[in-house]
């Protein structure tokens, strides 16, 4: 169509061609693309055409089916000429409207109508594809040179609780005691310096309902979070004569939640556990999810499983002993979170962030930050426990990061190595003119304020860079980059170069000389 307007009307269209030297005038795609962000009348107006009977279509299918989770288009088209196709399709699905919902829901169409531009195949084998499993559709595929005897399916529904308590070891607080199943509860598992402070109180409290769990006190750090660890609380449970639906109690920060998940997955192929996460940074983080996992051969939680908790147990007072340093690490978790998705939780961290280091988040507003990062971390995690999205704002600051904290596995905490890469990933964005220089600013100074690390001796691009290609490999072959676009707000990018990598190093190193903490 756009060759024949450009020869039939070369004066008005003869601009949509590309001219390649001693050859005839070819349609360009990215110069088409181009052209309608550009604005072009005739492109625009050629868009709308093409894509009004395919909105009308979509309308129809909608209309049929509300509940329709997302519809994904693909193909050549899709690919060719990506934003550009997907903004008069929405503009003419916002603009024809669904009777009795997108007038209370503005917001339907964007949602549920996404590009996805993968290849070929998959637009074959139907975008049902998908949307659900791909394993699962797979098994579903007629193989040649063979037949399947039968197809097994089943799934397993998962559910449970994050609850938050104040006081749990006090002798009429009944919240552990119901959790862990007293008086039958078998195993405690709990972190070696938790059992330094509280460890008394936990016996005493368990002997008050008339339980006599057998303790394991763990030794733990990131370098020890490994199989040999996993093993120990194996034999441990053995020892202890551990029933296999008598849950284990887990207390301790991220690194024994997790080395304890490990062990519960795989005894006696799955016995139930509680989190009870003792670290700012395990109640807003680790002890949420439903992973569990260790580090391999010097790389970040290289083998690990699925496996949620039956429960999990948020009581601050565990802070009131928390190191400082500690403070900071938790909060570099909760900023990851604020910012992508919740503008007035980063001006609360702002406002208030040295006072609840300070305080070690015993005050209200302490409990109004850990409620607002944990409610917004479980409603990114419960659509998308097991990850079948690989675009997850949870992400941002941890893709550069897990090169980081191996190599500098001495000098720095998980959540201090989740800030040098949300600081290094914002200048990215900055650079490409995806956030602004204020909001840049504003995150810069925040991570500052809070006592942490804009970067780290061992920051140099090329190791950066291969941290991102494994972090590519994590994610499925695509870069699938959090961004900040605005504070409280992001985008997905997957075309980082190392050039642009190199760029934000250098910038950053400036900035550390400017702002930053030792
Ligand atoms: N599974 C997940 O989804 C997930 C998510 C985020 C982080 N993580 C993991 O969590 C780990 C980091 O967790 P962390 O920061 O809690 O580290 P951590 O478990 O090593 O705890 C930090 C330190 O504080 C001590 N400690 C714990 N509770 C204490 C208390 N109440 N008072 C005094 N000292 C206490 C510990 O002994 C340790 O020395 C990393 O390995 C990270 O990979 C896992
Ligand atoms: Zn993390």
């Amino acid at each position: 169509l756009v060759r024949h307007l450009a020869t039939t009307m070369p004066g008005e269209a003869g601009h949509l061609l590309a001219d390649a030297p001693d050859s005839p005038p070819v349609f360009d795609a990215a110069r088409f693309a181009h052209l309608s962000t550009a604005g072009d009348p005739l492109v625009l107006e050629l868009l709308s055409a093409i894509t009004l009977p395919l909105a009308e279509m979509i309308l129809r299918l909608f209309t049929l089916d509300p509940e329709v989770e997302h519809l994904i288009l693909n193909g050549g088209v899709v690919r060719a000429l990506g934003q550009a196709y997907h903004r008069p399709l929405l503009a003419h699905l916002e603009r024809l409207g669904m009777y009795q919902v997108t007038a209370s829901d503005p917001e339907f169409f964007r949602r549920r109508v996404v590009l996805d531009d993968t290849g070929d195949d998959s637009a074959l084998l139907g975008c049902g594809w998908l949307a659900t499993s791909r394993l699962r559709q797979t098994a579903l595929q007629p193989l040649c040179d063979c037949q399947a005897v039968r197809v097994l399916s089943a799934a397993k529904a998962v559910a449970y609780a994050v609850h938050e308590t104040t006081a749990s070891l006090d002798r009429c607080n009944d919240a552990l005691a119901t959790l862990a199943d007293a008086p039958a509860c078998g195993v405690v598992v709990i972190d070696s310096q938790v059992e330094q402070h509280f460890g008394e109180r936990v016996r005493a409290y368990f002997a008050g309902r008339g339980a006599a769990p057998s303790f394991v006190v763990l030794p733990c750090t990131e370098q020890t979070k490994t199989l040999q660890k996993v093993e120990q609380v194996v034999r441990s449970l053995d020892a202890a004569k551990a029933r296999r639906r008598t849950p284990i109690i887990a207390i301790g920060g991220g690194v024994l939640l997790d080395i304890v998940g490990m062990a519960a997955s795989q005894y006696r192929r799955g016995t139930p556990y509680v989190r009870v996460p003792t670290t700012l940074l395990a109640m807003v983080d680790a002890a949420m999810g439903a992973k569990v996992g260790v580090n391999f051969d010097g790389r970040k939680s290289r083998l690990g499983f699925y496996y949620p908790p039956t429960a999990v147990l948020i009581d601050r007072a565990f802070l009131t002993m928390l190191p400082e340093r500690h403070m900071g690490n938790g909060l570099a978790e909760i900023l990851k979170i604020a910012l992508m998705l919740d503008a007035e939780l980063v001006a609360m961290l702002e406002r208030h962030g040295r006072e609840l280091i300070a305080e070690r988040f015993q005050s209200q507003v302490g409990g109004r930050v850990i409620r607002r990062a944990t409610l917004l971390m479980l409603d990114q995690l419960e659509p998308n426990l097991w990850e079948a999205n690989l675009d997850r704002v949870v992400d941002f600051g941890h893709s550069f990061s897990p090169a980081v904290e191996m190599a500098a596995v001495e000098d720095l905490l998980h959540g201090e190595a989740v800030a040098i890469d949300m600081v290094l990933s914002s200048t990215i964005a900055w650079r490409r003119g995806m956030i602004e220089r204020t909001d840049w600013d504003r995150i810069v100074a925040l991570v500052a304020a809070l006592g942490l690390p804009l970067t780290h001796p061992c920051c140099e691009p090329g190791l950066l860079w291969r941290g991102l290609q494994d972090t590519v490999l994590h994610r499925d072959g695509r870069q699938r980059l959090p961004m900040p676009t605005a504070i409280g707000q992001s985008a997905f990018c997957n075309d980082v170069t190392f050039a642009e990598v190199e760029e934000a190093c250098r910038d950053v190193q400036a900035l550390q000389s400017r702002h930053g903490n030792p």
